[in-house]
């Protein structure tokens, strides 16, 4: 654990954001998305055949009923979002859960649902699980216009993924890339987790190397994380799940870097590395979003908020109003900071893109050099020609940061929308 956390959180938070105290989400309903500015499109499906218990996302076992009112739900949803949406081109549409092709057919027929009510769509990535992929299914979605895939493999190791409890072995993993790859979406990218309890270091440099050997276009590496209020933080207090020892962990990183370098990926955000080229698959980096399904958040220019995650709330409060559990409003300064924050995981800051964002008297070093210089003496960050680089030893401080800072607003906004479909206020 990084020392003082308490102590640092508000200090922290109060160079990036402009605000020391707690954010507060409340109930009070959001305005309509107008003001967007190259904005992206979530779907969340929050169904699982079968649930992981360390897994910190909404997601409801599988029922062909309640899918089939989640479905209509999330139609009349996106209907009625449909003046903001009419003629409006995204730059992308991201599909997650859950496991969002649990039910192919009923997920298809809410992107043709979607599709027809919007101008159109650049990228369509979506997350699939090795074991609720079939041929059929990854046909359709090419069909469908999907263009970029992202497989939750996580181990090739039988007795890793038997721990974790992962309902699929280490050979419908592979064999899952390989009859994605085969059928030529643009990227496909591969999850696989580390820092799992018991796993050794000759462990994970397998896995990086099966995978790196498949000829996949991006490998995303997550690092186990225990939430409190997920089923594992749950049975198992969060400092008593075992992991490898941090100077482990910094090795499984430290090798994945150079593996994949050598492979010819290049690291395109903390835990990923892509090859030259390819698109990135990512979720919400985007500056706006709209976000459709139990507990699916948008960010827009006036608002951050956040659904229901409940599958039947959401599905009661449809079509007359919007499912939105809390929001918060969001002033320039926090939209420069989340904007910051996503390109700080990515590794690269461009003034550039700034000055696109945030029009052309928006200054990067104005807004943030305060913050931006230390990091450069502590050599965590080095200024480079248009911008900033965060260096190696910068993106293993960001994991560390990740892990300690970050994750303790999801922590709270999720544990305590997972505990009621419509808290009255919840404090980040
Ligand atoms: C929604 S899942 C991917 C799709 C599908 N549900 C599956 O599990 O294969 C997204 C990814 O989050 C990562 N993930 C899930 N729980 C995690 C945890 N507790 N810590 C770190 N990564 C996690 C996994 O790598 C997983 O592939
Ligand atoms: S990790 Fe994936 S399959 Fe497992 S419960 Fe979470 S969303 Fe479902």
């Amino acid at each position: 654990m990084i020392p003082g956390k308490t102590i640092w959180k508000p200090l922290v938070q109060r160079a990036v954001t402009g605000q020391a105290r707690r954010f507060c989400m409340t109930k009070t309903q959001p305005s309509w998305p107008d003001e967007l500015s190259a904005p992206g499109l979530y779907l969340h499906v929050p169904f699982c055949k079968n649930l992981c218990p360390y897994c910190p996302y909404n997601r409801v076992e599988y029922s062909a009923e309640l899918f089939m009112a989640y479905e209509r739900a999330v139609k009349q949803e996106i209907d009625l979002y449909s003046s903001c949406l009419r003629g409006r081109s995204f730059t992308s549409l991201y599909i997650g859960g859950g496991t969002p092709t649990v039910n192919w057919p009923g997920l298809l027929s809410i992107l043709r649902h979607l599709r027809e009510r919007i101008g159109g769509v650049a990228a369509i990535c979506i997350e699939l699980h090795p074991a609720n992929m079939d041929n059929d299914c990854l046909r359709a979605l090419k069909d469908a216009g999907v263009t970029m895939l992202s497989i939750g493999v996580e181990s090739t190791s039988d007795s890793l993924l038997d721990q974790i409890k992962r309902s699929h072995n280490g050979l419908v993993g592979i064999n899952a890339v390989e009859r994605a790859l085969q059928l030529g979406f643009e990227s496909v990218n591969v999850d696989l987790m580390f820092a799992l309890p018991g796993q050794t270091l000759a462990d994970w440099q397998a896995d990086v190397r099966t995978i790196v050997d498949l000829g996949v276009d991006q490998l995303s590496t997550y690092p186990m994380f225990s939430f409190p209020y997920s089923d594992l933080g749950q049975t198992k207090g969060i400092r008593q799940v075992e992991r490898p020892p941090h100077h482990v962990i910094k090795t499984m990183l430290k090798f994945t870097d150079e593996y994949c370098e050598k492979q010819g990926l290049r690291r395109c955000a903390v835990w990923s590395w892509l090859k030259p080229g390819k698109g990135k698959f990512s979720s919400i980096t985007r500056h706006h979003y709209i976000g459709f399904g139990p507990s699916a958040a948008s960010m827009t220019g006036s608002d951050f908020y956040v659904n229901t995650f409940d599958v039947s709330a959401y599905a009661s409060k449809l079509p007359s109003e919007r499912p939105v559990a809390v929001s918060m409003p969001v002033n320039r300064r926090l939209e420069m900071a989340y904007w910051l924050y996503w390109r700080v995981y990515e590794l690269k800051i461009s003034d550039c893109d700034f000055q696109r964002v945030f029009g052309k008297d928006a200054s990067l070093d104005t807004e943030f050099g305060h913050l931006l210089r230390p990091l450069i003496l502590m050599k965590l960050l080095e200024r480079v020609a248009g911008g900033y680089r965060v260096t190696k030893p910068g993106a293993y401080w960001i994991h560390r940061l990740q892990n300690e800072y970050s994750l303790s607003y999801i922590n709270h906004l999720w544990g305590a929308c997972r505990k009621e479909p419509w808290p009255s206020e919840v404090r980040l």
